[in-house]
């Protein structure tokens, strides 16, 4: 039987990619891209395959049950991978309620609708929940997370990322749905929006403003470019086995003021300016309320049982990086001036 994917969130940063690659790797997929284009979503993202057959976008939001029961029902859909979520810390500080909404009630209505769609039918169905490393909280010394570590979210995004992980378990132990989920760490590349420490700095660098820095800039991240993390999705959808989860990671982990200094560096050698001239633009402000120390995911599973590795070093996935939001400045002016939001009228309802 050929599938009929639902991808949800795929008009944002990992959904877009993850849209790409599952639309140009497996034709006889039909794909549904649902996502309901809030701030983050961005249909320029997928220009390039938004005119193919076995491609089509639905505007809808997670949050309503009727709208996700139709698309269910209208597009046959055999399984799906669920990406949409408010994704920013910052944003989650400021308004948690949004983060409760989308992330949580969101999951269970899509958990709903496929509980429905499926029902009797579980063993021929994937519900595949993609999740972040932030639900196992901060690590202070040393050591990696794993699977199996314990829980511990310490911001409202990471607390309802948590909760969502939790429900999709709890559907698969109640009812016997076939789920699986990934944590991943932190991604970076084209189509991240400029709200994120990576993109927001190169736009930064680029206009000659001041690069907030929080706290010390002391704070690690693991980095994973998101091609990469794309094909992981790709290999733990596929051949994942049902009801486990797989961590993934760059085993790439980098101070803040490390990376920001690494694209001063490339940003001086690529603008044709003096070296250290952008570093001048660094500045430390107030900590985020908070603050997790530090992240770093152990993906050795992944790596043993699935045979994915990531194919990039990080220097070179900068280099890209750059290049990309070099090349395509219009994209990100599109995106700080808002005009994005114009781009599904003009291509969806004023055909
Ligand atoms: P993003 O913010 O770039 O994109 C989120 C997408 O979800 C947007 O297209 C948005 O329009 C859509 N969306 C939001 N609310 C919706 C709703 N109610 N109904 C339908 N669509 C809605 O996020 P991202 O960085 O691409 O992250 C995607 C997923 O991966 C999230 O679940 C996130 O938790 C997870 N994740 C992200 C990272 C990272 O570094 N960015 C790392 C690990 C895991
Ligand atoms: O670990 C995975 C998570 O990575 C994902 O689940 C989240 O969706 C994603 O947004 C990301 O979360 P972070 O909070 O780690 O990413 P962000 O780019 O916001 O911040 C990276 C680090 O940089 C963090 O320590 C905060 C710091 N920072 C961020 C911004 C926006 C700054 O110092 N200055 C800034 O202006």
């Amino acid at each position: 039987m050929s599938k009929s994917i639902m991808i949800t969130g795929g008009a944002g940063f990992i959904g877009s990619h993850v849209v790409r690659l599952f639309v140009n790797k497996y034709p006889h997929y039909n794909i549904v891209n649902l996502d309901a284009l809030t701030y983050a979503g961005n249909l320029e993202n997928l220009k390039d395959i938004e005119n193919r057959e076995n491609y089509t976008f639905v505007k809808a939001d997670i949050c309503k049950a009727e709208e996700i029961e139709n698309v269910f029902r209208e597009h046959n859909i055999t399984d799906v991978i669920h990406l949409a979520a408010e994704s920013h810390v910052d944003r989650s500080i400021a308004d948690p309620m949004a983060f409760i909404m989308t992330n949580v009630v969101g999951t269970v209505n899509l958990l709903n609708a496929a509980r429905k769609a499926w029902a009797g039918e579980y063993d021929q169905h994937r519900f595949y929940h993609v999740s972040t490393d932030e639900v196992y909280g901060s690590l202070h010394d040393g050591g990696f997370f794993v699977e199996t570590t314990p829980y511990d979210p310490q911001s409202p995004y990471s607390a309802s990322k948590a909760s969502s992980d939790h429900f999709v378990r709890a559907y698969a132990n109640t009812y016997g749905m076939q789920t699986v989920i990934s944590n991943c760490s932190n991604n970076y590349g084209p189509n991240h929006f400029p709200e994120k420490l990576i993109p927001l700095c190169i736009y930064n660098i680029r206009h000659n403003k001041p690069l907030p820095i929080y706290g010390k800039g002391e704070n690690v991240r693991d980095w994973l470019y998101v091609v990469d993390h794309a094909r992981a999705i790709d290999v733990v959808f596929h051949n994942g086995a049902t009801g486990e989860t797989y961590n993934i990671g760059g085993f790439n982990e980098w101070k803040n003021i490390d990376i920001v200094r690494l694209l001063c560096k490339v940003m001086d050698r690529k603008l044709g300016r003096p070296e250290g001239e952008s570093e001048k633009l660094i500045t430390f402000v107030k900590d985020r309320a908070g603050h997790d120390l530090r992240y770093a995911i152990d993906a050795s599973k992944i790596m043993n049982e699935l045979g994915w590795q990531p194919s990039l070093q990080f220097e070179e996935g900068i280099e890209k990086t750059v290049d990309w939001y070099l090349a395509n400045e219009e994209w990100l002016q599109n995106v700080t001036s808002g005009n994005y939001q114009d781009y599904y009228s003009e291509q969806y309802e004023k055909r």
